[in-house]
């Protein structure tokens, strides 16, 4: 272990939204910590902000006076930066350029003793630039802590060219300290949770632009079947649609163009228009006092069928047969038939047969495309992470299908005690496509050397709280289907940003987990 003594004093600069939280968490660890700001207003806010945090806590019972007391006198407000002399650890979180943090850490060399160690919060800089010029460089890491620092759990340290083993190994174990959940991670664009997560705003995006869905059914069927605590739009306002559409556009143009993290113009009209999200008072979502929320699309009752038949073997259908059987209906076990019509599904495909048409898992195909293939009517319906626990199931009928069969379809699903949200036909649906796209994301990380696949999963359950990690759950739905999902994205869309990852191919031709 070797995590900084609680002895060793701790320098923050910068005292904005994180450098106060880091502040936070590191004199709640036990540090002495010394702040320092170039504004002494940034500073009286920051400190006001860590004491109304601390009083949370106190009121909670999480910590008592005593404690809250002597968390703040560790605290040491500091007008100068050589005041930050005794640091052992240094974490900056000024303003986002380059240029100024390069200036400061340059500045930092001539004033810290040669064991002290450079870290710095960026979340876009390449952590190999901001040291480069430096007479140490390999004495700088990234430490990237969400926001709000005190809350969030995970640290992301990241290792640029120069970076020392030992050196990240420290950060990390200090923050593990600290109480954060950590994971390593190379300098490139993004680094995890910020490059990972694009899919889940821009396939959303794509969604809405084509049509597929409006945006309360896609925040609706992301919660209520993803599990996902918040939907894409209303994360997107959360953030500030400002914000995230510049985290998108600099991923963007760090990959240089490629096209898996193009930016979309619905989003770049929100900005132009200055419907930010609710620090505006509009964005996806009209936040004026009043303002009523828009409701997901949900289809009215319709009879249950009161027979299935399931086809393919696939585990994630056996709560649907579970529940579909405890709603009364007859279920046939057929599987696959030599002699029956059904030996025409390849592998893979799964779901129902209801009367004359088939109720399928979605593959990331449209429904009018299986309609074609099958030679039989064909509904898709959605993902779930947990379809015994779903609350909403989205389906999409194929072109040629019939309003009966769909509304069979409806019928099974609400028996079953689920909404149901009947969306246009787009490829992959909502849930499937997103996190097909998501273990994509993460899988290209894995491959390109960015971070482990536990990484990519701890990244993502603790940076932005995901109900389950990308790789874990990829593995869950089986690597054949995400791998089939993608390719029929790919096939429909013509787009490389669809391209499957190499990790998952070669898991998928060898047999293997991705994690
Ligand atoms: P902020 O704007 O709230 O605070 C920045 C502070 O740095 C200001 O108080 C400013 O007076 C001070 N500052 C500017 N130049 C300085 C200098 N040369 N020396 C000392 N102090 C200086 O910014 P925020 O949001 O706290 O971000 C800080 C860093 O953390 C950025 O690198 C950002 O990319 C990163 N980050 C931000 C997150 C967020 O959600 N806001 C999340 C994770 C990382």
């Amino acid at each position: 272990m070797t995590a900084l003594s609680p002895s060793a004093a701790v320098a923050v600069i910068g005292a904005g939204t994180m450098g106060a939280g880091i502040v936070q968490v590191a004199a709640t660890a036990g540090h002495r910590v010394y702040l320092f700001d170039t504004s002494e207003e940034a500073i009286d806010k920051g400190l006001a902000q860590i004491e109304i945090f601390l009083e949370r806590s106190v009121a909670k019972g999480r910590i008592d006076d005593d404690e809250c007391r002597a968390i703040l006198d560790r605290i040491h407000r500091c007008n100068k930066l050589s005041d930050l002399a005794p640091a052992k650890l240094v974490i900056e979180a000024i303003v986002e350029n380059i240029d100024i943090k390069r200036s400061v850490f340059s500045d930092l060399e001539d004033i810290l003793s040669e064991d002290a160690i450079l870290a710095s919060n960026t979340s876009s800089i390449s952590i190999t630039e901001i040291a480069a010029k430096l007479k140490r460089p390999e004495r700088v890491v990234g430490m990237h802590f969400f926001n709000p620092a005190p809350i969030m759990k995970l640290v992301e340290i990241i290792h640029g060219l120069a970076t020392d083993s030992q050196v990240a190994e420290t950060a990390y174990d200090t923050a593990e300290k600290w109480g954060k959940k950590v994971v390593h991670a190379k300098s490139t664009p993004g680094f995890i949770v910020n490059r990972v997560a694009r899919p889940f705003y821009s396939e959303a995006l794509r969604i809405l632009q084509e049509g597929g869905a409006d945006i309360p059914t896609i925040d609706s069927c992301i919660r209520e079947a993803g599990g996902f605590r918040m939907g894409p739009f209303e994360l997107m306002d959360l953030i500030g649609n400002d914000v995230n559409f510049s985290v998108t556009k600099s991923v963007y143009d760090a990959y240089y163009q490629d096209p898996r993290y193009r930016p979309n113009l619905i989003q770049q009209e929100q900005v132009a228009a200055g419907r930010l999200g609710r620090k505006s008072g509009q964005g996806y979502y009209d936040y004026c006092e009043g303002a009523a929320k828009p409701e997901a699309i949900t289809a009215d009752a319709a009879p249950a069928p009161s027979e299935i038949t399931v086809i393919g073997v696939n585990p994630l259908l056996a709560p649907l047969i579970e529940l579909a059987s405890e709603a009364g209906m007859t279920i046939n076990e057929k599987v696959i038939d030599e002699n029956d019509e059904i030996e025409i599904f390849i592998e893979g495909m799964c779901g129902f047969k209801i009367d004359n048409f088939y109720l399928l898992l979605s593959e990331g195909d449209t429904a009018t495309e299986k309609t074609d293939f099958l030679g039989k009517p064909t509904i898709n319906f959605d993902l779930a992470l947990d379809y015994k626990a779903a609350a909403r199931i989205a389906i999409a009928k194929g072109d040629q299908v019939s309003k009966d069969d769909l509304l069979k379809a409806v019928g099974f699903f609400q028996a079953l005690d689920k909404k149901v949200s009947v969306i246009d036909d787009c490829p992959g649906l909502i849930v499937m496509r997103i996190v097909s796209m998501l273990s994509n994301e993460g899988s290209d990380a894995v491959y390109q050397g960015v971070t482990s696949p536990e990484g990519i999963d701890i990244a993502m359950e603790n940076g932005v709280n995901y109900p389950r990690g990308p790789m874990r759950w990829a593995q869950d739905i089986g690597l054949d289907h995400i791998e089939t999902v993608l390719c029929n994205l790919q096939n429909f869309y013509g787009e490389d940003r669809y391209r499957s990852s190499p990790l998952i191919k070669r898991a998928v031709y060898a047999g293997k987990t991705i994690i």
